[in-house]
């Protein structure tokens, strides 16, 4: 393929040698003068590994050159990569000057261009750039997205000092369209890259390489939060770390990943606790492991406000358990829901098939009746009679036998704490606690919900 790669720095460089090395054609386009003479003497304009072999190897090939004119990159191209900064600006925000500069230029240079052109924004950019890039790039150039141009969101995942590797290997290749031409596009450009090809929802592309590399960030400190408490201790943080990575059932894996409610039972608040009160005791600060149970407090609220947000007093609870599958109620975080809900005049009726008040023994009898006294009063068996009785119903446990609540109660105001439904056509309406509209039957969803003030004008 002809590609245009727009910016000669760390990405753009390793982007252009490994695609010629690919058999693709590269022209980049740097307004740094010096980084393009490098280029088109054969030299890569970075210190990495194996990059100046490539650069030698994809000039003599004559597959790869630079130039400093947008215009002429773009004519001799089908598909052009945007790979400029993003620094942070002054404020603490996001500078995305230089990516709007380049849509400009690639938009003035479409005017003149009848073949379809894609531009894949590989820069580490906010939710809601490749629109403004879309809009600036139909400004410029009086063409229509979707025929002429569409704008594509493909996040580089490599990392400095591994980057030749790392674009050979990646651990994925994401592509945000909707653009079934420019999604066949970008497979093209990528065929010969082993790694799984995912096709996604633009924002969802833009969002990914943030949450990323704050979980990196966040292995890390807890990591090293770890490793504090046990070097106290006298014991080898590396060999705790390393069973610990050993569990691909429950630690590394996509288990505990889904965004959801807040996690309570017998284990993890007992556990958690002890293991803060130790680092106390032992004079280790831990902010990363102090912050889990506020975090975790605040999604209960988050969930409290989102039920009272929607004004209906009559609210039938679907799962008392801190689990389904279980009758175990203690701490379990719905109870803390419910009981603020009654504090609040709420009529509550609430449904689990594994709680029968009469059967509760021991300290998980002990634990509900200090926090709902009376929970035979509002716990039923019925659950017909919790879903017809209410205004607005709360999926608190997932649980097969709600999946056709949709369908038997049309016209219902729905919260869902534990994504139900990976996607609902529903009438009433419906909200998940911890993600974006699902609702295929919602006006709402297809309302810009990125704010403007995130990003700059152009
Ligand atoms: N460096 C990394 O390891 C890495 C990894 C993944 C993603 N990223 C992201 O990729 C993007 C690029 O990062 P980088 O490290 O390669 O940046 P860099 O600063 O090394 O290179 C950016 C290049 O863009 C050029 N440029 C600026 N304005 C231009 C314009 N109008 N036209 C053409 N070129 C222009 C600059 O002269 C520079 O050569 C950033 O968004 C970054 O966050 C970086």
């Amino acid at each position: 393929m002809k590609v245009s790669i727009f910016g000669l720095g760390y990405v753009g460089c390793v982007g252009a040698a490994c695609l010629s090395k690919l058999g693709h054609t590269v022209v980049g386009v740097d307004i740094n003068e010096n980084k393009v003479r490098l280029i088109n003497e054969g030299k890569p304009t970075i210190i990495e590994e194996d990059i100046a072999e490539l650069c030698a190897e994809a000039h003599a090939s004559g597959r790869m050159r630079a130039t400093t004119n947008a215009a002429e990159a773009v004519a001799a191209s089908e598909l052009s990569l945007i790979v400029v900064g993003t620094p942070s600006s002054k404020d603490g925000h996001l500078d995305l000057s230089y990516i709007f500069t380049v849509a400009g230029r690639i938009g003035r240079a479409l005017r003149d261009k009848e073949q379809f052109h894609v531009v894949a924004i590989r820069s580490t950019v906010l939710p809601g750039t490749n629109e403004r890039v879309c809009q600036i790039i139909e400004q410029e150039s009086g063409k229509r997205r979707g025929t002429d141009f569409a704008v594509v969101s493909n996040p580089e995942f490599l990392r400095e000092g591994t980057s030749v590797r790392d674009f050979f290997h990646p651990p994925l290749t994401l592509v945000g369209t909707d653009n079934k031409r420019a999604e066949n596009m970008m497979r093209e450009l990528y065929k010969d890259i082993e790694a799984e090809f995912i096709v996604a929802d633009i924002k969802v592309a833009e969002i990914m390489k943030y949450i990323n590399n704050t979980y990196h960030a966040l292995k890390i400190v807890f990591a090293n939060e770890v490793g504090n408490i046990c070097k106290q201790l006298d014991i080898d943080s590396h060999q705790v770390m390393e069973i610990f990575c050993k569990d691909h059932q429950l630690n590394i894996s996509p288990y505990y990943f889904k965004p959801g409610f807040a996690y309570g039972g017998s284990c993890l608040p007992k556990d958690m606790k002890a293991l803060r009160t130790l680092a106390h005791s032992l004079d280790v600060d831990v902010p990363v492991i102090e912050s889990i149970h506020p975090s975790n407090e605040r999604q209960k609220e988050h969930a409290l406000e989102t039920i009272l947000s929607k004004g209906k007093r009559k609210i039938g609870i679907l799962g008392l358990s801190f689990k389904a599958g279980t009758d175990d109620l203690r701490f379990s975080p719905i109870v803390d829901v419910v009981e603020r809900l009654l504090g609040k005049g709420c009529e509550i009726r609430i449904y689990d098939k594994n709680v029968i008040v009469s059967e509760l023994t021991g300290t998980n009898k002990d634990f509900i009746m200090a926090k709902i006294p009376h929970l035979q009063h509002f716990l039923t068996s019925d659950l017909a009679a919790v879903c017809s009785q209410s205004d607005l119903l709360v999926v608190a446990n997932k649980e097969r036998e709600f999946d056709d609540l949709l369908t038997q109660y049309p016209q219902k105001v729905i919260i869902d704490l534990v994504r139900q439904w990976s996607e609902v056509n529903y009438d009433g309406y419906y909200e998940g606690l911890s993600w974006g509209d699902i609702n295929l039957n919602s006006e709402a969803q297809h309302q810009p919900v990125i704010p403007d003030f995130l990003l700059p004008d152009y």
